[in-house]
């Protein structure tokens, strides 16, 4: 029987369309199923929308729509760009499927009958957005929303509870028996110190001041908490609780649930507590990946900050977005979108890269071998790098996917092309050609086309279309068997090539950046003026400028800028970034506090005690809701290493740096 793995995505509020943020995480769902197919699993992958709650309603409300007929075209939507993007997912379940909302209700009546769950009262700081109760502990300045910073508003409830409480010990255990549980590491940290280590509270679980979801089967007046209910799909959409279970038995517990940061309490603590309860094992592995910021904030729905993908796959095709998103982005951490980049990468890691090495490959089989691939005759000591490097690929990418570390595992590939490129270059087929050297020139060849072959495999599970299309070129008939990259010479010579079009034409950044800004704007204008969407409040992106020419200052241009000397007294974590420390910083007889993107190259003990130089007069922002007054100078080389600027010797902190 083949080994199964059973992955899936968070299932996403119908409360919009969805935007890159959400295909991000899709996306990468995604290339895990295709990768794990490779490897000879057996996989299911679930995604689906939430459709239940409060905030659903409210939604459909303001649009005046029942909340049904309301996700209905939201979830069109998201089906139609799955399908764009070629998602092979297994199920998509909503949580308004009859059997879902069936299975739901006997979950919580199981609860109920076993003393898991019992009534009792609540009242508390809740974040409607998020559907969550906050406690006030938990709530920053002003009863704000420690997840998305918006206000709460207080709500007092009869309600259900779930024990989650007992399940402390438990939940601590496992993570320390489970080590891989919570992936990255920081976020199990994050779930002990903020929430596990000084106990849990019992969870509300019922609602009743609204009446959108799945209500309480003995208890009509309760809805049951969008939580649970949304949970609970990952059972339910393999088939617990319902008449066929076939896959539940084969697939459960789950392999991975990918989700964002921002819900990893939820699927950390809240779910295994209530699979524990059921008596259910408990998913193998939960990996919050960061977020995608847009200007430094998280791209969100409600907030209406959005980057659609759809204008992006119609311009570009669905392999460079998404390679683009796989590439440019740590799995774990937070990043930037930008479309310049997108562009930027296009060019070099696509075009220039790949497009280049498969259109020159196959252009000189062509013209010097009548398009028929030869076989390796005289090899040469140069010819070993590339094999080796070309055939220990796909167990560098195997180690890379087990940590789901999608950029570092393209980059293994992108190494390889890039150094094929090269062989290109150090072998000099066209001088071969010239001197009619061609037992040399025909080996060359092979190697170029074998490497591709390779790549071809090495890029199935992110670029499906691509891959195919380097095969078809290179007349590659065979089905597609990963442990093959791990092999030189398995391509047929005698095979014959057919060039196609060029696979990433190159673009004018600048051309490109006018009209993928059109094309999202008049989206945005479309869903908004369209009744079934929500009316949100829309920043419009608008096009990167030109990079200037570099611009010459005079002395007092110079002057305007106070360097002075500091000392880091203390520094932290930002709480809410990935990438930010906060330092406290003694200039002379002032403490100031300097927030700084500084987290990767450095940690919160690395700085105190150090000299640094600080900008003094630099307008105070806030970082994500922490004021920073002043910038330390760092400086940065072209491969990404970074330091920050001190002094040569000892001297006062308060100095001015002239
Ligand atoms: O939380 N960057 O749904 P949701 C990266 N219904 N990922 C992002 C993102 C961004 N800017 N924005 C969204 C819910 N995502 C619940 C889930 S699961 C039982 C219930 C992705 O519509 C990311 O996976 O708010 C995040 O966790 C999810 O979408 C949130 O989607
Ligand atoms: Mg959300």
């Amino acid at each position: 029987m083949k080994k199964t793995y059973y992955l899936t995505t968070p299932i996403y509020y119908p409360s919009g369309n969805l935007h890159i943020g959400h295909t991000y995480t899709t996306v990468a769902a995604d290339s895990i199923k295709r990768y794990k197919k490779l490897q000879g699993y057996d996989v299911f992958f679930t995604t689906g929308s939430d459709e239940h709650g409060q905030k659903i309603q409210e939604k459909a409300q303001e649009n005046n729509m029942s909340p049904k007929a309301y996700v209905d075209k939201i979830v069109a939507d998201t089906k139609e760009l799955w399908k764009m993007l070629e998602i092979d997912y297994d199920s998509f379940i909503r949580s308004t499927d009859d059997f879902h909302e069936k299975a739901i209700a006997d979950i919580f009546t199981k609860l109920y009958e076993k003393g898991e769950i019992y009534k009792g009262h609540y009242e508390g700081a809740y974040c409607t957005p998020c559907e969550s109760f906050w406690s006030e502990s938990q709530l920053l300045e002003g009863n704000k929303c420690p997840d998305c910073g918006r206000e709460t508003h207080i709500e007092k409830e009869e309600a259900y509870f779930f024990k989650l409480s007992k399940y402390r010990d438990k939940l601590l255990k496992y993570y320390e028996d489970n080590p891989g549980f919570i992936q990255p590491e920081s976020r199990k940290n994050e779930m002990i110190n903020n929430f596990l280590k000084d106990g849990l509270d019992d969870l509300s679980v019922s609602r009743s001041s609204f009446d959108w979801g799945v209500k309480v089967p003995f208890d009509e007046k309760h809805i049951i908490y969008v939580w649970i209910d949304a949970l609970s799909c990952y059972l339910t959409s393999i088939g617990y609780g319902t008449e066929n279970t076939e896959n539940f038995e084969k697939f459960w517990p789950a392999d991975v649930h990918l989700v964002g940061k921002e819900i990893v309490r939820f699927h950390t603590i809240i779910w295994p507590a209530i699979l524990m309860a059921l008596d259910l094992p408990l998913p193998k592995k939960v990996f919050g990946h960061g977020w995608i910021l847009f200007e430094d904030d998280k791209m969100s729905k409600s907030k209406g900050n959005i980057i659609y993908p759809e204008p992006i796959i119609d311009l570009y095709g669905i392999d460079a977005f998404k390679y683009f998103l796989l590439r440019e982005f740590s799995f774990g951490q937070d990043g930037s979108f930008s479309r310049e980049k997108f562009l930027q990468r296009l060019n070099s890691d696509l075009a220039n890269d790949l497009g280049n090495l498969v259109s020159r490959t196959v252009s000189m089989v062509e013209k010097y071998n009548d398009g028929i691939l030869p076989s390796p005759k005289k090899t040469e000591e140069i010819d070993d790098t590339l094999v080796q490097m070309a055939t220990g690929a796909a167990d560098k990418v195997d180690a890379y996917m087990d940590n789901l570390n999608f950029s570092n595992a393209l980059e293994e590939v992108w190494k390889l092309i890039r150094r094929t490129n090269k062989y290109v270059d150090e072998t000099m087929p066209w001088i071969l050609g010239k001197e009619g050297n061609s037992e040399r020139l025909d080996t060359v060849l092979y190697n170029l086309s074998e490497s591709l072959r390779i790549v071809s495999i090495l890029i199935k599970p992110f670029m499906d279309k691509t891959s195919a299309e380097i095969r078809r070129q290179l007349g590659i008939e065979e089905e597609i068997v990963w442990d093959n990259a791990k092999q030189w010479g398995l391509l047929k010579e005698g095979s014959k090539v057919q060039k196609g079009n060029i696979i990433f034409p190159r673009l004018d950044i600048k051309e490109e950046l006018v009209k993928l800004n059109a094309a999202n704007n008049a989206l945005i204008e479309k869903r908004t003026a369209a009744k079934e969407v929500p009316k949100v409040e829309v920043k419009k992106v608008e096009a990167v400028e030109e990079k200037k020419e570099e611009e010459m200052i005079t002395i007092d241009d110079f002057a305007k800028v106070k360097f002075k000397v500091a000392k880091v007294v203390a520094c932290k974590e930002h709480p809410k970034a990935d990438k930010l420390l906060v330092l406290t910083l003694k200039v002379g007889d002032e403490e100031r506090q300097v927030v700084s993107g500084i987290k990767q190259w450095y940690s919160t003990e690395d700085l105190v005690g150090k000299t640094v130089i600080v900008v003094a007069n630099l307008k105070p922002v806030k970082l994500r809701g922490i004021e920073s007054r002043g910038m330390v100078l760092a400086a940065e080389d072209a491969d990404g290493n970074l330091t920050l600027l001190s002094t040569l010797e000892d001297i006062a902190d308060g100095a001015i740096v002239s």
